[in-house]
């Protein structure tokens, strides 16, 4: 996704490409519930996340350290330009924070997960969405280009490694689940070349048949983590 373009969730993919994605349901569900109304969407850039969580009828704060981002993302609720590492909120704040593929630029992940327990009501959700070098293809591509959308890329995670981390912050993961072995190549490749946006539905196929043989290679992992 290209961070310097206006973005509403629905709009810049076709569906068919979120069919491959199972953390939506799971996040919609959370952020449905009636004990959850005060969310934090932490690294919103130009706020893809704020805008699905407007459908599903709530509202949301954005919280970014790149101005031009917040710009666009200001279309979806009210945002802050603050560092996840030092949260300008008092504690006990949100009742969910969401944090979609920022954990990895953030640098110091312990100080990170220590502000955003702090900020999280007990029993408040973390949900944590990143990409994980349990995939040889991710792992190579980040050795190539150590940067994404110019932004440094700091923690090379894993699936079991992060969930340790987690658990070493104080949370407790309800789930967590690895998902999709060859969806970050071409979720870049349409982008480039429109006309492949076509074949979405073959590689939703292929990208299904994969999982069921090498899930553990997967590149993205989501984890729900209560405070
Ligand atoms: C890969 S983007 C993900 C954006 C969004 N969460 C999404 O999934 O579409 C990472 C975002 O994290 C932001 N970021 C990096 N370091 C940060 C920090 N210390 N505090 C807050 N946001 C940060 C970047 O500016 C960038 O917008």
């Amino acid at each position: 996704m290209d961070y310097r373009k206006p973005v509403t969730f629905g709009e810049n993919w076709s569906p068919s490409r979120y069919q491959v994605l199972p953390y939506f349901a799971v996040e919609r569900a959370i952020v449905q519930r009636p004990d959850v109304q005060r969310i934090l969407d932490l690294g919103c850039a130009n706020g893809w996340n704020m805008s699905r969580f407007g459908q599903y009828g709530r509202a949301s704060v954005g919280l970014d350290v790149v101005m031009e981002r917040l710009q666009l993302a200001r279309a979806h609720g009210p945002v802050l330009a603050a560092s996840g590492l030092a949260l300008p909120f008092a504690d006990q704040s949100f009742d969910l924070i969401y944090i979609q593929h920022v954990l990895h630029h953030i640098g110091d992940v312990t100080q990170s997960l220590h502000e955003v327990r702090r900020c999280l009501r007990p029993g408040g959700v973390l949900f944590l969405v990143e990409t994980v070098e349990d995939s040889p293809l991710i792992r190579w591509g980040r050795r190539l280009y150590p940067k994404w959308m110019g932004d440094e890329i700091n923690a090379p995670f894993t699936f079991a490694g992060l969930r340790q981390t987690l658990a070493d912050a104080g949370f407790q993961v309800q789930e967590a689940q690895q998902y999709s072995v060859l969806f970050w190549v071409w979720e870049i490749f349409p982008d480039q070349a429109p006309l492949m946006e076509k074949l979405t539905p073959l590689f939703v196929k292929l990208e299904r048949l994969l999982l069921r043989m090498w899930r553990k290679y997967s590149a993205h992992c989501f984890y729900v983590a209560v405070s």
